[in-house]
C-alpha cells in the first residue's frame, strides 16, 4: 500500500517573506567573510525556513554533532573527520548550477535565488552508506524535480549526470601527490529516479544551511541508494540519452554499480550489507547494529521503478 505521503503545511508553518530576505542578508554576511577561516568549517551559517513534512516524522534524527563531524567528503581527505576539519577556507557563495544537456530551455541558477524561490521542505531522512553505517538527517530542500521541470527535459533525455566542483586551492584533497578519486566527483540517476518525488536536492540540515562538510551549498540525496550517490557541492547537472559514468564506479567498477539501490541481499564483494550500526545515541559504535531494510525502508515508494530488474546484477 503506502503511497508517497502529501505532506500537511501548516499556515503558521508558511514562512513571510521577510524571514526570506532576512535569510538572505545573512547569506549576504558569510560570502562576505562573516565566518572566517578558523581551520573547522563554519557551521550552519543561517537559519532557513522551511515547510515541517510528515517524510520520517516517526524517526529520531541522528545527533546534529554526529552529522556533522563523521562524513565523507573526499575532496577534503579520506578520513572520516578530515571535511570538517579541512573544509573551513573552502567558499560556498555565491555559487551557481548550470542545467543543460538534452533541455528545451538549460539554464544557469543562482543558488540564493533558487533558496528565496523554491518551497523548502525539511524531511527526515533515513541514510545508509556502503561501509555500513546510517543516520537520520533532517534534511531541508527541495524536490529536484522541480528544478528539472524548470529546463524541460527532451524526449530524448534518459539520464541525469551530476558534477562537483572542481577548487584544489580550496579542497586539500584535490591537490598533491596522492589523490583518492578522479575529479570532479561525478554522479547519475536514472531520469525517473531523479524524478521520484523522494528525490531532493538538500540546502541544509538540521533547519540550517549546509556546513560545508555535508556539501555545502547544495547537494542529492536519494534515500533509498547508498550514500555515495548524494554527491555534494553540485555545479552542473546535465539531461544525458546514455549512462553517465559516477565516480566511485570508475574508481572501482566491481565493487560499485551504477544502481547502489540499498539492499540486504546483495553483499559488497568485501562485506556483508545485510545489517548496519545507527550512528550517534551515545554508546559505543556498534551497539546500535540493526538489519537493513531493503531499498533502505523505501520500498513502498520506489520497488516499481525497478519492476523486472535482476537486483543483483543491477547492483
Ligand atoms: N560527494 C563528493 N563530491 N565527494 C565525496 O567524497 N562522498 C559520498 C557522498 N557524496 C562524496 C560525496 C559518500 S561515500 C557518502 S557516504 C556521502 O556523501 C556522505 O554524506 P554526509 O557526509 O553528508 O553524511
Amino acid at each position: 500500500m503506502s503511497l508517497i505521503r502529501i505532506p500537511k503545511v501548516l499556515s503558521s508553518e508558511i514562512t513571510p517573506r521577510d524571514t526570506y530576505l532576512r535569510r538572505r542578508e545573512l547569506l549576504a554576511l558569510a560570502a562576505a567573510g562573516g565566518l572566517a577561516a578558523s581551520g573547522i568549517a563554519p557551521v550552519a551559517a543561517a537559519p532557513i525556513p522551511a515547510k515541517k513534512t510528515e517524510f520520517g516524522a516517526d524517526e529520531t534524527p541522528t545527533p546534529k554533532d554526529d552529522v556533522i563531524a563523521y562524513n565523507n567528503f573526499y575532496e577534503f581527505g579520506t578520513g572520516k573527520g578530515d571535511p570538517a576539519a579541512n573544509s573551513g577556507a573552502f567558499k560556498p557563495t555565491p555559487w551557481s548550477i548550470t542545467v543543460d544537456g538534452l533541455a528545451a530551455k538549460p539554464k544557469t541558477f543562482d543558488i540564493a535565488d533558487l533558496m528565496a524561490r523554491m518551497l523548502m521542505e525539511e524531511r527526515i531522512y533515513r541514510m545508509r552508506c556502503v561501509e555500513a553505517w546510517s543516520m537520520v538527517i533532517p534534511w531541508v530542500g527541495f524536490p529536484l524535480a522541480a528544478l528539472l521541470r524548470e529546463v524541460e527535459p527532451l524526449g530524448s533525455a534518459k539520464y541525469v549526470a551530476f558534477e562537483t566542483v572542481v577548487r584544489p586551492e580550496e579542497m586539500p584533497g584535490q591537490k598533491g601527490f596522492f589523490q583518492a578519486l578522479a575529479w570532479p566527483y561525478v554522479e547519475g540517476l536514472r531520469l525517473d529516479e531523479a524524478m521520484h518525488p523522494l528525490t531532493i536536492l538538500a540546502t541544509g540540515l538540521y533547519g540550517e544551511t549546509l556546513p560545508n562538510q555535508n556539501g555545502a551549498p547544495i547537494r542529492l540525496v536519494v534515500p533509498w541508494k547508498y550514500g555515495f550517490k548524494g554527491i555534494k557541492s553540485i555545479v552542473r547537472i546535465s539531461l544525458t540519452e546514455t549512462q553517465p559514468p559516477t565516480s566511485w564506479n570508475i574508481a572501482n567498477a566491481g565493487e560499485y554499480g551504477f544502481y547502489a539501490n540499498v539492499n540486504p541481499t546483495v553483499d559488497h564483494p568485501r562485506w556483508s550489507q545485510a545489517t548496519e550500526n545507527r550512528v550517534g545515541g551515545g554508546g559505543f559504535f556498534g551497539a546500535n547494529r540493526r538489519d537493513t531494510l531493503m531499498f533502505n525502508g523505501y520500498a513502498d515508494e520506489v520497488a516499481s521503478l525497478y519492476a523486472g530488474m535482476d537486483l543483483k546484477a543491477n547492483y
